[in-house]
């Protein structure tokens, strides 16, 4: 067929870094004899949304995108829509019946039979697939870059989650756990680095569980480690996340050998009450995740740490939330995602347990964990000025053409004046001051 008569596919991704990679999948895999990707959402006959149902408020946004949708839709007839990914999954047929613009529903599983589906849409009829898999990890599909920089890339390296946490939707969009063939992924990592690009996030939901094991080939979520970073001394390789019930000494030997493995460990502890935990089916206590800390910090002195943390789940009392701040500070995180808890249908907590504490309240302890991880976020920075990093440059500063940015290994942002340099390069850069988000520094050599 033609370029011209290739129909036009626009893609656009909610939630979180997974979508991100499942995106660049889809694109790959409708970037075929019928269709192309389009970045112009005026010029696409369809439309597919990727979504995600993590929290209420995130539904919430992308049923306002379909509203705006729906007038373009008016303006032109042949546009087609479709919502992807795991607010897809949740909702199953009860979206297109809730939401009378969408054409086409598709589970996280489901994607090699997009084009398939997109012939029946084209044809008038509504089409859904929303099967979840056991197998599907996608493995030899060589994903599009979309909106990418050339430089850093992510590597989907399993799927799905079975570890249940009490108040979590993931279990039930993204289906059983499975990790994908290590062969594949070295492959995809060795020819990013091939084209050009100078670090990989290899991505899933628990990658301490990763596991795959081959006619006597029994590969961990550390042996894969070392088989990326031992591509190239200047392929920077980075993960997330790692869940605290099965970060392994082994892991954090593997990151402390090799410097190209990034000195950085997102560590979601949710609660920095036991008796929360333990509520949330964590599967570990404070003390526990304490001990982990403890480790990291003994085995990489310069490691940065960053957490997730939900407010107000279900029977959480004041003194519980004194515990999160208490753990807060006790660690002093680099950074921090913080969120309100909100209640997702069918999860355990929401067959089993109250989401009692007000909306309020949930704000007000919300609040003061922003509040003081601000000023946690701010010492961390404060603490590296005067000191000289490794930067992998990503590109030129918004706000000044004549300076660069790039992250050290901890994954902090540098923004420096650019000399002779280019995105890709790796310079040394020594800190001269900081926000509380940013340092500021200065070409080192
Ligand atoms: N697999 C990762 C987390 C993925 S979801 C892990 O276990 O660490 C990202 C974050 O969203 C979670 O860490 C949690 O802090 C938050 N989250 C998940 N469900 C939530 C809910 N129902 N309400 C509020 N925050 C939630
Ligand atoms: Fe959700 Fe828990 Fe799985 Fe993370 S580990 S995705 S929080 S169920
Ligand atoms: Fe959202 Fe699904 Fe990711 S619910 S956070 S897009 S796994």
């Amino acid at each position: 067929m033609e370029e011209r008569n290739k129909q036009k596919v626009f893609i656009e991704t909610y939630g979180c870094q997974m979508n991100f990679s499942d995106s660049e999948i889809v694109g790959s895999i409708l970037s075929n004899d019928e269709y192309n990707l389009t970045t112009d959402i005026n010029e696409a006959d369809y439309i597919l949304i990727n979504t995600c149902a993590i929290r209420d408020n995130a539904e919430q946004r992308i049923r306002k995108r379909l509203k705006e949708l729906k007038a373009l839709q008016r303006k032109r007839s042949w546009l087609k829509i479709g919502v992807l990914g795991c607010m897809a999954e949740r909702l199953k047929d009860q979206l297109m019946e809730e939401e009378d613009n969408v054409n086409l529903v598709v589970g996280p599983d489901a994607y090699r039979s997009l084009p398939a589906m997109l012939k029946e849409v084209e044809s008038g009829v509504k089409a859904a697939n929303v099967i979840l898999s056991e197998e599907e990890t996608y493995a030899e599909i060589d994903p599009v870059r979309l909106g990418s920089n050339g430089i850093s890339a992510f590597i989907s390296i399993m799927r799905g989650c079975e570890n249940f946490c009490a108040y979590c939707v993931v279990p039930y969009t993204r289906g059983r756990e499975r990790s994908r063939d290590p062969k594949t992924i070295v492959a995809e990592a060795k020819r990013l680095f091939e084209n050009g690009y100078k670090e990989v996030t290899l991505l899933g939901q628990n990658v301490n569980s990763y596991k795959w094991t081959d006619d006597g080939d029994n590969v961990d979520f550390p042996e894969l480690m070392k088989r990326v970073a031992e591509i190239s001394p200047m392929l920077r390789v980075r993960y997330s996340t790692s869940h605290p019930k099965d970060l392994s000494d082994k892991l954090l030997e593997v990151m402390a050998a090799y410097d190209n493995i990034c000195k950085c460990i997102h560590l979601p502890v949710q609660s920095g009450s036991s008796r929360m935990l333990k509520l949330m089916n964590r599967k570990y206590t404070v003390e526990w995740y304490m001990d982990r800390i403890n480790a990291i910090r003994s085995y990489m002195p310069d490691c940065a740490i960053t957490t997730d943390v939900i407010a107000g789940f279900c029977g959480e009392t004041e003194e519980d939330h004194k515990q999160t701040l208490d753990l807060f500070g006790k660690v002093g995180y680099d950074y921090a995602f913080m969120f309100k808890y909100s209640m997702r249908p069918n999860t355990y907590a929401h067959k089993y347990l109250k989401d009692d504490v007000s909306e309020e309240e949930k704000t007000r302890r919300l609040e003061e964990i922003i509040a003081l991880q601000g000023q946690l976020s701010l010492a961390s920075y404060q603490k590296d000025v005067g000191k000289t990093f490794e930067v992998l440059i990503e590109g030129v500063s918004k706000r000044n053409k004549e300076q660069l940015f790039g992250r050290n290994s901890q994954n902090k942002v540098i923004v420096f004046d650019r000399g002779n340099h280019q995105p890709g390069e790796y310079v040394k850069v020594k800190v001269l001051k900081c926000t509380s988000a940013t340092l500021i520094g200065e070409l080192a050599e």
